[in-house]
Parts: structure tokens; C-alpha cells; sequence
């Protein structure tokens, strides 16, 4: 399938999740296979257009990951038009713009998913953006705001209008948040109104799970939480896809996962990257926690990479027998070897 001229290898796409999927989990979900699309953590668009540090390095990505779409948030059009041209430059293949958060600190700015209360307001920052850039622009959405205000049919009537390339509904209104259930026969009610791909998103935690959405009518699927929890979910969907068992994973493969993500986070504190790493000239000082010898860690490096890890972990356990010890011994770690060690115990125990 493809996103207007964007060939995607696969139609199963690692949805964005602020403070989950960086670069170092997003390349370590691509490399396990399956994955046609990653897309960066939501980054603001004001924050991109006045080059603040700490929302670039959220837009940051490696040349393995792509085709990547960054995802962006704003309620200016102006802004997310030139915000758009900044990704653009970067080089991105796809820009994403978010109207699904729900969080109030995004929502009362306009943005998110507020945008899907004023359907007209959505559409003219569609067109504004599309006629800033040559990339793709695409939006990924909720069902409306709440019961009473299902506004998914009409925005994404309106930004397939505007010239947007693909959509992607999360089948909940802003104000279920997580609770309930995703609606699929919603999502796949607008699929069937739309000419442009139209992705769904909500609630797949297995692979047979995604397989079954895709064959209820959508172009592809967004995971989210089923890739935290599980980062061969994507290669398992695909095998079933293609009529093979699912892989089965080790538990030392999960071990060795948690392993390379720990050294790939240091590596981003470090900021290297293994490979050529798109992003922007800073224009205010380094927020990542740097330490000024990479054999012993600083001690702020150690804490972001250890907190990163409890984040991950909190997925990462579930279903997992002796989850909850995992999480425990994690939240215990006091240091980088620490980490690994409490890892290496918990998965390569032979
Ligand atoms: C921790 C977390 C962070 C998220 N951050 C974003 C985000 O930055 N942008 C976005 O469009 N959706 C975000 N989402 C929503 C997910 O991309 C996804 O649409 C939603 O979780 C439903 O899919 P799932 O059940 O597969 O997780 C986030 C979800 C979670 C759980």
C-alpha cells in the first residue's frame, strides 16, 4: 500500500506514543520486521518554528526507520504550515498532524483533539499545510469529542478535501481517554466514505487481533500499546498475514530487546546514533542529560535511561510471568549495570 507516493512495506504502523516510541524504540520495533510506518512522538508545531531544543530532539530519527512520519500539534494554521516546511527540510517522509490528544494542557490550545470541535478550523490548517509542503500530510484523529459530537465522518471528509493524504481514526471520543472500547465498525464506516487510506487505531494486543481489523475494512493499523507490550506484535501480525504461525519470542529475545534499548538510549544521551540521525541546528542548549565520560554515565544520563526503562517496563510486563517483580526490581535500580544486571537476571537466567 502507499500514502499518496510513500510505498509502505507493510500496511502495520507503530503508532506515535509521547515519551514511549523515540528513535531507539522505534528503530528496535523496525529491525524485529513487520513495521511499514513509524511515526516520532506528537512535537509541537510552535516548538518547531522556534527551534527550542527539547521538541526538536522529539522529532529526531534515524535513516533505518524510514519511511517516518513526524507528527505535529498546533491551532494556528500559519504555524503548522511553516512548522510542516521545517519537517519537510528535515527530511521526513510524511507529516502527521495530531488531532486525537485529549490532554487539557494540549486541547485548550486548539489543538489536539479540540480541533475536531471546529471541523472548518480543521480543514483550513489542512489546506494551509498542504499547499507549505510536498510531503504528504496526513491527520490522525479520534471519533469525536464525545458521544454527542462524533465529528470523525465530517473532519475526515473535510481534510481528504483539503488535500490531506491518509487518515487515521482511534476509535474513542476525547473524553472516553482510554476507557471503553474502540469502536471499529465507526472506523470502518468512515473508511468505506473515503477515497484516501484510512487507518484505524484502539485496542489490539495481538496479532490475530490486527489481522482481523485490517479485514474489516480499514487501509491499515496503528499499534500503540500491543508494541510496548509486545514489539514483535507487527512481525507476528504479518506472519499470519502472509498464512505462517506467528513467531514465537524467547524469553532471552525479550531480555536482549530490553538490553539493546537500554544501549541505544545511552547512545542518544551520548547524542550519537548508529547511522545518520535527521534533525535540526539547536538553537538553545543541549536538554539532554549529557555526562562527560561514556564509560561511567552521568548521573543525570543514568536517571533519564533508568526512568525510560520503568516507563517501557510498565508495558512491557504485562502478561508476563513474574511481571509485576520485574517492575519492581526496575523501579529498584540505582545505576546503568544495576539495570542490566536486574535485566539479565529476570530474562537470561538459564
Ligand atoms: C502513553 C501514550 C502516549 C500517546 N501519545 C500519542 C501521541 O503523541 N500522538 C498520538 O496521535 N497518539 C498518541 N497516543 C495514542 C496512540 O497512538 C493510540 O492511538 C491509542 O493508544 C490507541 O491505540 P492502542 O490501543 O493500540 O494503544 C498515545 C497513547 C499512549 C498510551
Amino acid at each position: 500500500m502507499k500514502i499518496a507516493n510513500i510505498p509502505l512495506a507493510s500496511p502495520f504502523v507503530v503508532s506515535p506514543m509521547a515519551g514511549m516510541t523515540d528513535t531507539g524504540f522505534r528503530r528496535l520495533v523496525k529491525r524485529q520486521g513487520g513495521c511499514g510506518l513509524v511515526v516520532t512522538e506528537m512535537v509541537s508545531s510552535e516548538g518547531i518554528v522556534r527551534g527550542i531544543d527539547r521538541t526538536l530532539e522529539y522529532a529526531e530519527y534515524t535513516e533505518e526507520e524510514r519511511p517516518v512520519s513526524v507528527q505535529i500539534f498546533g491551532g494556528d494554521p500559519a504555524t503548522m504550515a511553516e512548522a510542516a516546511r521545517v519537517v519537510e527540510g528535515m527530511g521526513a517522509d510524511i507529516v502527521d498532524v495530531n488531532m486525537g490528544c485529549p490532554v487539557p494542557k494540549i486541547s485548550k490550545h486548539n489543538a489536539g483533539c479540540s480541533l475536531m470541535r471546529d471541523p472548518a478550523h480543521a480543514e483550513r490548517i489542512i489546506r494551509e499545510m498542504v499547499q507549505a509542503v510536498k510531503i504528504p500530510v496526513t491527520v490522525k484523529m479520534r471519533k469525536g469529542w464525545d458521544e454527542g459530537d462524533l465529528s470523525a465522518p465530517e473532519v475526515a471528509a473535510r481534510v481528504e478535501n483539503a488535500g490531506a493524504s491518509a487518515v487515521t481514526i482511534h476509535g474513542r471520543t476525547a473524553k472516553q481517554s482510554y476507557g471503553g472500547h474502540a469502536d471499529w465498525d465507526f472506523v470502518a464506516d468512515v473508511a468505506s466514505r473515503l477515497s484516501i487510506p484510512v487507518f484505524g487505531s484502539g485496542d489490539c494486543v495481538e496479532p490475530e487481533q490486527i489481522v482481523e481489523r485490517m479485514r474489516a475494512g480499514v487501509s491499515g493499523v496503528f499499534v500503540g500499546r500491543g508494541v510496548l507490550r509486545n514489539p514483535w506484535i507487527l512481525a507476528q501480525a504479518q506472519d499470519l498475514l502472509e498464512g505462517r504461525a506467528p513467531r514465537s519470542v524467547s524469553l532471552e529475545e525479550r531480555g536482549r530487546f530490553l538490553l539493546a534499548y537500554i544501549d541505544l538510549l545511552l547512545g542518544e544521551a551520548e547524542g550519537e546514533a548508529d547511522g545518520f540521525r535527521h534533525s535540526l541546528e539547536r538553537k538553545d542548549a543541549q536538554s539532554r542529560p549529557l555526562g562527560a565520560d561514556s564509560r561511567e554515565p552521568a548521573v543525570g544520563r543514568q536517571k533519564w535511561v533508568i526512568n525510560k526503562l520503568r516507563a517501557l517496563c510498565g508495558w512491557y510486563s504485562k502478561g508476563l510471568e513474574g511481571g509485576a517483580q520485574l517492575r519492581v526490581s526496575i523501579n529498584s535500580a540505582q545505576s546503568i549495570p544495576h539495570l542490566r544486571e536486574l535485566v539479565e537476571a529476570f530474562f537470561l537466567r538459564y
